[in-house]
């Protein structure tokens, strides 16, 4: 399935991907102008996509450390949520008990949490510079609300533009376990209550990670898949790969075993993205 402006999204992408690669040349050195001149916003926007379980809290942290270690602004945000407005709706949206809220009904509280978040947090942290690491954002509205659900894709895509006013992800992660759902929901529900998006159902969630694979395939420039593997260090080094036209410094890394083996240690996966 192809989603509307496919290819303009896309282009828009690999266009601000170019911009990031000016904003790190600014960065480094001090006859930046030129690099400056062709960035609309400084800052570098990620977001990591994927079905549930597939670990994207882990990598998320691991990349925060390691560019706060290399000087940049670093925000680790997730959706829904992130602000005071977008947090409450992601109680009622995912509540276990709200079993009558209508599909409609969940997308519109979705794209609502994204277009405070757009504005309060992300266009402003762009605009500074900053790099925004966001845990899901539109790709996880048309993987669960048109594949999962089945609403219209052209409208979703519609809506999905309005609440993002232009901020396009240079860069996303699929974190992908494949095309089961069963190994990924076992994961996310081990620790406690499943809320209401995680019982929709295995064959709600086969949709979804199918959904991931394909929107990689209609935004080549914009979306990596990354394998989740069970050596979280390799899957980190493959996150790292995924990113190396952002930041000319990963390209020296990719070889350093030790340099990703820390990720092993588990810790990563513990600290909790910023919630505001
Ligand atoms: P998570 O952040 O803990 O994965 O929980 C968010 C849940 O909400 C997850 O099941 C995916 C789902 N979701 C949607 O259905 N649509 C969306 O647009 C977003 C951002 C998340």
């Amino acid at each position: 399935m192809t989603f509307g402006t496919t290819q303009d999204q896309d282009n828009a992408a690999a266009a601000n991907a170019a911009n990031a690669a000016g904003a790190a040349c600014a960065e480094t050195n001090t006859t930046g102008a030129a690099c400056a001149e062709t960035n609309a916003s400084r800052g570098i926007f990620i977001t990591f996509e994927g079905g549930e379980g597939a670990g994207k809290s882990t990598h998320i942290n691991f990349l925060a450390e390691v560019l706060e270690e290399h000087g940049y602004e670093v925000l680790r945000l997730r959706e829904p949520g992130g602000t005071v407005i977008g947090e409450k709706l992601r109680e009622i949206v995912l509540d276990a008990a709200h079993q009558e809220m209508s599909h409609e009904a969940e997308l519109l509280i979705y794209e609502a949490a994204r277009a405070q978040i757009v504005a309060e947090v992300i266009k402003p942290a762009l605009e500074r510079g900053a790099v925004v690491l966001c845990d899901r954002f539109f790709d996880s509205t048309l993987a669960y609300q048109v594949y999962g659900r089945g609403l219209d894709a052209t409208f979703v895509k519609q809506v999905n533009d309005f609440a993002v006013q232009g901020a396009i992800p240079q860069r996303t992660i699929v974190l992908s376990c494949g095309r089961a759902a069963r190994c990924g929901l076992e994961r996310a529900t081990k620790h406690g209550v499943t809320d209401r998006l995680e019982s929709a159902g295995e064959d709600f969630h086969t949709r979804v990670n199918e959904a991931f694979l394909e929107l990689a395939k209609d935004y080549p420039e914009r979306i990596r898949v990354v394998e989740s593997q069970d050596l979280k260090s390799q899957t980190a080094c493959a996150v790292f790969a995924a990113l190396k036209d952002l930041f000319t410094w990963i390209s020296p890394l990719l070889d350093d075993k030790d340099f990703f083996a820390r990720v092993d240690t588990g810790r990563y996966g513990n600290k909790h993205c910023d919630e505001g």
